[in-house]
């Protein structure tokens, strides 16, 4: 009943290419925090794709091994639902830098499943806005390749 009637807060959360193998190993983290799983969608971005997902980054110095890691493989977008989503999935993605979160969060999931700034293996949205601009670039379009599929003729 408390979980109905709390202010629900959305979040769009990826598993990024680099942690799509310990996908189970995170939607156990997602499950044993409370937050509600709503769309869900795997796919494999395009370059552009990425390009645009992270427009507020192109010029930044890590612009381009960004978005090239982020179009190499599959990767899961799903919204996560639950009070103050935004800030409760961040918190359980710990710091950006991986080596950072293994120092400060060794529990959390960058720590666990990161390698580095680039390869951290997850994202969340990091405001209301941002939040609902990122969910509907991944549910209101077609976006990448669908790997939902069983044509096995796709590039994996
Ligand atoms: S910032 O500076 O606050 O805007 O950066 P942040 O939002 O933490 O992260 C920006 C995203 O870019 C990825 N990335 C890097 N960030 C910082 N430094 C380097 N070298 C770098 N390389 C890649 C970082 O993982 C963030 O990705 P998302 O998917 O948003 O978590």
């Amino acid at each position: 009943a408390d979980r109905l009637s709390a202010k629900q807060e959305k979040t769009l959360a990826m598993i990024k290419p680099d942690a799509l193998q310990s996908f189970g190993s995170i939607l156990a983290a997602v499950e044993a925090a409370g937050f509600t799983v709503g769309r869900l969608r795997m796919c494999h971005l395009t370059l552009a794709d990425a390009e645009g997902f992270y427009a507020v980054h192109a010029g930044r110095p890590f612009f381009g091994p960004l978005t090239a890691f982020m179009s190499s493989g599959r990767i899961v977008a799903m919204e996560l639902l639950a009070p103050g989503a935004i800030r409760k999935w961040r918190q359980l993605l710990g710091p950006t830098n991986t080596a950072t979160a293994r120092q400060e969060a060794p529990n959390s999931l960058r720590a666990r499943f990161g390698s580095d700034n680039t390869r951290n293996a997850c994202h969340g949205s990091d405001a209301t806005e941002t939040a609902a601009q990122e969910a509907a670039f991944f549910f209101k379009q077609p976006v990448g390749r669908c790997c939902t599929t069983t044509n096995t003729s796709l590039a994996l």
